[in-house]
């Protein structure tokens, strides 16, 4: 019997490595804007939605700016991200992913993406695996985002199970705060293993079969919270 029924999967950064395209076009953004921006910067707009992005960007603006003009440098943060994504291809998903997605499916697991993004789709679209997913919540259809649990309620809602059914896969800190405040196990990959508690510590996305499977042993995944 398998320890989960139900995965819900962050999609940036865990399907496929869409957050690198994120820092890039903010790095572009912050540098015709000529506002500092790094890599550490960065780590605080992982999960989070695309205006409450900016204001962390703006943090370091020389001036103020009106609420007409954080409109338009959100339109132009996009248009210079989904550059990147019209050159993506099912190529683009993580390395062994689909291998998961396919054995989790023939398990009779059900899958979701929850996601703040409003690009979601689109990206599952151009990996070519919207069809794995019986449920994707994305940043069009919510009020609040992470660290705020409504994404992965509505996906458990979707999926007509209960949060202790469930396991969260996440590469954000804002992610596994959400999945918490949900009540839903989580699995880390990345560098949000060194940044906070997980129940499942995912050095690559095959070690998730495992830990939703029941097989296997606990040196592929653990528990780092003691
Ligand atoms: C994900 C990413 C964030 C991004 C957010 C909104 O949660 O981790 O870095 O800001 O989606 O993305 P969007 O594609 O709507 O700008
Ligand atoms: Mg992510």
């Amino acid at each position: 019997m398998v320890k989960f029924k139900g995965v819900i999967f962050d999609l940036d950064g865990v399907l496929c490595h869409t957050d690198e395209y994120h820092y890039l076009a903010w790095q572009q953004l912050a540098q015709q804007e000529g506002i500092y921006f790094d890599r550490l910067i960065n780590q605080r707009l992982l999960g989070i939605s695309r205006s409450e992005s900016l204001e962390i960007v703006l943090e370091r603006a020389g001036r103020t700016y009106t609420q007409a003009e954080k409109i338009r440098l959100a339109e132009r943060k996009n248009e210079l991200y989904r550059q990147y994504l019209l050159r993506m291809t099912p190529a683009d998903l993580t390395t062994g992913a689909e291998k998961v997605l396919q054995t989790l499916e023939a398990a009779g697991v059900k899958l979701a993406v929850g996601s703040s993004s409003r690009n979601a789709r689109f990206i599952l679209d151009k990996l070519g695996i919207s069809s794995k997913f019986q449920v994707i919540i994305d940043g069009n259809v919510l009020q609040h985002s992470k660290p705020d649990k409504e994404v992965f309620c509505k996906a458990l809602a979707a999926l007509h199970l209960a949060a202790d059914q469930c396991l969260v896969v996440e590469d954000a800190v804002s992610g596994i705060q959400a999945a918490v405040s949900a009540g839903i196990k989580t699995a880390g990959i990345g560098k949000v293993i060194e940044q906070t508690a997980v129940d499942y510590t995912l050095h690559a996305i095959s070690d998730l079969l495992p830990v939703v499977l029941g097989t296997g042993s606990q040196r592929h995944a653990f528990n780092n919270l003691g």
